[in-house]
């Protein structure tokens, strides 16, 4: 179907001829030519498949983030999403959601943002370098034995929970506890149509993690130790403390944001650069390349493609009139591929500067594990290749997760020759 639609912004009226349909296996596998269709005709578009605007330009996905119209209380969006027949039983979910950092606006977001980061130093995650270095070094050493390697099951997917795990004060011998809980969780959150059987059992992990929470806090009240749980409890601010409540929340929060983030990024970044085999040589040629080649990964192939907020008044963005109460995606993962913004942005470029990308979020709610993230694939692409001096894809079809909100592969065989 054609529609023609006036594109305030950029001049012209420029038929949009192709809409982005979720649905679509192709737009799965390469959602960047759709993304590039619409953003040069209609940066801010509305979308009749999901119901909801969507934000497809750098300039406009910047200024919607900082739109204070555009509410991150959209809680309520995730409790329509659960199956009548089993609403009783996702009330933890329906309610905890409302006490998240990310689901919060200003002036509540902001004194919980800083209760919560300010122990999230710096300072703690370079604390972590080591932990993590063994972590990585027992990983390589485990693959090289076993003489099979995915990238996804080996590396990308249990390094940062191990991660998460060890920073908030979990024991080692509980982090697979987690695992399933959190994968439990995750996929019904951001499942876009979660069954009946999704939300039970994803409440019931989620319920499950604050069991768990709840005892971790109060062994740790009665015996602080050096990790964010007891630096949490610490927390003091104009006679202020974060709630026991909070700290039970904050712990669940970084599991939902900071491991599949992570995970998908180690994934796809290695994918890429895989499939780029001269920005590989490169980089073996110029280590010191590592951390633009890790912003480059990270434009290129977001983890998080979309954000998103709730209208919460009618306003105008980019000449649209949106009405409150509409949902409304910021796909960072077209920003990222504006070439308003970004030279020849379809090139993957390790050598890339200035790039300033959006893949954390921008604004208020700008990832506060950023940090840790960018460390750990640090880490992780550094012994790769020092550990392994050819690698390879050792298929040739890749699987994309059937998720729209967060860009990942399913596995990545690796060929690899060991020293
Ligand atoms: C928020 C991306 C890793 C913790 C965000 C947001 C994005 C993002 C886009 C903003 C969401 C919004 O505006 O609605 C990523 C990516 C990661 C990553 C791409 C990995 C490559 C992590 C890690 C942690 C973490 C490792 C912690 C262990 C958080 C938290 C927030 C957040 C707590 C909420 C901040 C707030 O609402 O004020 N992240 N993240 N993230 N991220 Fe990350």
């Amino acid at each position: 179907s054609t529609m023609e639609l006036r594109d305030g912004t950029q001049g012209g009226t420029r038929p949009v001829k192709h809409f982005y349909d979720p649905s679509n296996p192709d737009i799965r596998r390469n959602p960047y030519p759709i993304y590039e269709h619409i953003r040069t005709r209609e940066p801010v578009h509305y979308n009749p498949i999901l119901q909801a605007w969507m934000v497809f330009g750098y300039e406009q996905a910047q200024a919607m983030l900082k739109n204070s119209n555009a509410s991150s209380r959209r809680a309520e969006l995730l409790a329509k999403k659960v199956p009548a027949a089993v609403r009783d039983k996702a009330k933890t979910f329906t309610q905890t959601a409302n006490d998240m950092l990310l689901f919060l606006d200003p002036p509540e977001h902001r004194r919980k943002r800083h209760l919560t980061a300010r122990p999230f130093s710096m300072r703690m995650v370079r604390r972590l370098e080591p932990t993590i270095r063994d972590m990585v070094d027992k990983a390589l050493k485990r693959i090289a034995d076993q003489g099979r390697f995915d990238m996804v099951h080996d590396l990308a997917l249990p390094l940062p929970l191990g991660v998460i795990g060890a920073m908030l004060g979990v024991p080692e011998s509980d982090r697979h506890t987690l695992k399933t809980f959190s994968e439990a969780m995750s996929l019904m959150v951001n499942h876009p149509k979660p069954s009946a059987e999704m939300v039970v059992q994803g409440s019931e992990g989620m319920e499950a993690l604050f069991a768990y929470f709840r005892d971790l806090i109060a062994e740790r009240r009665r015996q602080p130790q050096s990790d964010l749980i007891s630096e949490w409890i610490k927390v003091e601010e104009q006679g202020d403390l974060l709630s026991a409540q909070e700290v039970l929340v904050n712990g669940c929060l970084l599991l939902f944001a900071g491991h599949e983030t992570t995970t998908n990024l180690l994934g796809t970044g290695l994918y890429n650069l895989l499939r780029h085999g001269e920005q590989l040589q490169r980089l073996r040629e110029e280590p010191n390349l590592i951390e633009s080649a890790v912003e480059e990964m990270l434009r290129f192939e977001s983890p998080v493609q979309m954000v998103t907020r709730i209208a919460r008044a009618d306003f105008v963005a980019s000449g649209k009139q949106i009405n409150r109460g509409d949902p409304i995606f910021v796909v960072l993962g077209s920003a990222n591929r504006d070439r308003r913004h970004f030279n020849d942005p379809e090139r993957f470029d390790i050598t890339r500067r200035d790039s300033r990308h959006l893949a954390f979020g921008y604004g208020e709610h700008f990832c506060l594990g950023s940090g840790l993230a960018r460390l750990e694939a640090k880490i992780v692409f550094e012994q790769l290749l020092e550990f392994f001096p050819s690698l390879s894809l050792a298929a040739d079809q890749m699987e994309w997760k059937p998720d729209i909100m967060n860009r990942g592969l399913l596995s990545l065989p690796i060929a690899f020759e060991t020293h």
